[in-house]
């Protein structure tokens, strides 16, 4: 018996299912170009991976203009400012009254089911549990080669390939070194992240900076909350009793202001380490690299999602504009338009990452500075204003393309 691959074809075949590539073939099904996603990971590995939690208006307004919003409207809470903390009190930052925004608490994952649930009622062709084994030809005629889970193996041939396949992904190891600048960067420290069953202690977030290290408090629903505190990057979640995580969370929460957390059983406990990376140029032939597949931030601002949604209205945008017209022009300038956003994203969370937790070689004077830092900025509402637009995206008029 010949063993013949299965070859299948597209307009555009999109390598990773999460958020980034579904949003694609969901933007790109509107606009009558077919695609089909390739995924490894079964639809509820994904689901059950917790991220994080705020979507600024932007994408919100994204999810309400491509009939993806129900729930984020519903089971979503839209908050109107966010609290740093620091030398033992909250210091507010009003987005409303700065800059006429809010952000939504509603986390990643639900944003990825919803996609997820209406490409299927839509019937898009997404493939759970199949893995991209190689990509050929990706400066002509693309062809991506995948294996199922039972180790069936096909092609996937297809004009234009995406690589929305996350931060570990095959897509932009495949571009050849002269052809591709990575920027990294290390955090020498991660978060311990956990998962409460009580009452919020806040009803917003609070971003805590302290001589005991960062510490936020986060929201999930009225009966589980979201607290993350800055571990070593090495550290082992099981060796932590509910106890010494209350001790450690309430020491780095101390203040003036009398502000008690509210406790409860733990449900959950992860370490989450995390880079910053930046790959230049967001395309290698005719393939296009988007959310964590070009770039990852660390998760202080929670900027990840995101991101990788405000890359997919550019290239969507570009995409109609190949296939509607043959033109090229918007294709050849996504990523210079992409990179622009994915910048400021990045100093953002480095700034916010840096600003806000201890350095294992930190000294007195550069945790004083720190302070100093913060104080600047929230004494002066050109500081506060700064902020509550990084924190919110920034506005669409001031970047090409958004
Ligand atoms: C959450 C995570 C973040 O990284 C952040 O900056 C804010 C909120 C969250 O999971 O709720």
């Amino acid at each position: 018996m010949t063993n013949k691959q299965k070859i299948f074809r597209t307009q555009v075949g999109i390598v990773g299912g999460g958020p980034a590539g579904l949003m694609l073939s969901h933007l790109l099904a509107k606009s009558g170009i077919d695609s089909i996603v390739l995924e490894q990971r079964s639809y509820q590995e994904i689901y059950e991976t917790h991220r994080a939690g705020i979507l600024e208006p932007g994408s919100v307004r994204m999810l309400i203009d491509t009939g993806v919003a129900d729930r984020v409207l519903t089971d979503g809470v839209r908050h109107e400012g966010v609290s740093f903390r620091f030398d033992g009190e909250n210091h507010r930052l009003d987005f409303v009254d700065l800059v006429g925004q809010a952000v939504w608490v509603y986390p990643q994952t639900e944003v990825w089911k919803d996609l997820a649930d209406v490409r299927a009622r839509e019937g898009g062709d997404i493939r759970f549990l199949t893995r991209v084994t190689s990509i050929a030809d990706v400066t002509t005629t693309p062809s991506i080669h995948v294996r199922d889970h039972e180790g069936r193996s096909g092609q996937v041939r297809c004009e234009i390939v995406v690589g929305a396949d996350g931060s570990k992904g095959l897509c932009k190891k495949i571009v050849p070194k002269e052809h591709r600048t990575d920027y990294f960067h290390r955090y020498p420290f991660a978060w311990f992240a956990i998962m409460v069953e009580s009452l919020p202690s806040a009803n917003e977030l609070i971003y805590t900076h302290s001589d005991h290290g960062f510490a936020l408090i986060s929201q999930r629903t009225e009966s589980l909350q979201r607290l993350y505190f800055q571990c070593d990057r090495d550290e082992d979640p099981a060796i932590w009793s509910d106890d010494r995580i209350w001790t450690e969370l309430r020491r780095r929460m101390a203040g003036t202001d009398g502000f008690e957390l509210q406790g409860g059983p733990i449900v959950e406990k992860n370490v989450l380490g995390f880079n910053s990376y930046v790959r230049e140029p967001m395309r290698y032939g005719r393939m296009f690299l988007a959310g964590d597949g070009a770039h990852v931030v660390p998760p202080t601002g929670a900027k990840g999602l995101n991101l990788a949604l405000a890359d997919v209205k550019v290239l969507h945008r570009a995409l109609e504009s190949f296939f509607q017209s043959g033109s090229e022009d918007l294709l050849n300038e996504y990523s210079d338009r992409a990179l622009e956003r994915v910048w400021r994203a990045q100093n953002f969370s480095y700034w916010m990452t840096v600003i806000l937790h201890r350095y294992p070689d930190m000294d007195a004077f550069q945790r004083r500075r720190q302070r100093a830092d913060l104080h600047a900025r929230f004494d002066s509402r050109a500081g506060r204003t700064l902020l509550a637009e990084s924190y919110t995206g920034w506005p669409a008029h001031e970047l090409v393309g958004v």
